[in-house]
């Protein structure tokens, strides 16, 4: 796999181009990349061989490519993962409930804990399209719905700490649940 940007890198802050259909040799290994990655750094004797940062989520844009793409690999049962690859996405519909992540948000491009609170929708719905340019609409809650948040900001050159108030991160904690 490319390698993956670290948050200094001035491209992570570029706003991602949609993708135009079929996709691209490159763009079809790079979320077969992303995907493997993403999977072998959830299972704990992988990610230790090959030293790999746990990761749930990454867009194209950590790899330095400026499409609107995502990938998403979801631990669903013990052991049991989900694929989500989701093109030009949009969110379509929220809830009114906000969450966050009690122990903090994480990026493979943030090499670093940041502490703060990132409010999130509870639940979304978002429309895109899948590898073969299908229309897709996923619903997602709770811990998914917060990657996918975070990686359609991504495409907006937003990360996740940008939402964290500076002076006080902890900001507003009552107003919404933590997960
Ligand atoms: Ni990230």
């Amino acid at each position: 796999m490319k390698d993956i940007l670290d948050e200094k890198d001035k491209r992570l802050r570029v706003i991602s181009k949609d993708v135009v259909f079929p996709l691209t040799k490159e763009d079809k290994k790079n979320i077969n990349d992303m995907l493997e990655y993403l999977k072998n750094s959830q299972i704990e004797e992988l990610s230790e061989k090959y030293n790999l940062r746990p990761g749930m989520g990454l867009s194209a844009i950590q790899l330095g490519i400026a499409k609107r793409y995502f990938v998403v690999v979801n631990e669903y049962d013990e052991g049991k993962f989900e694929n989500y690859v989701i093109i030009n996405p949009k969110i379509v519909s929220t809830s009114m409930e906000k969450i966050y992540v009690e122990v903090g948000e994480g990026c493979l491009s943030v090499n670093r804990e940041v502490d703060g609170i990132v409010p999130r929708y509870a639940r979304i719905t978002v429309e895109g399209f899948d590898e073969k340019g299908n229309k897709i609409r996923v619903r997602a809650r709770e811990e998914l719905a917060i990657a996918f948040q975070h990686e359609i900001d991504h495409l907006n050159g937003i990360l996740f700490y940008d939402h964290i108030d500076k002076k006080n991160p902890f900001k507003d904690s009552d107003k919404y649940r933590a997960i």
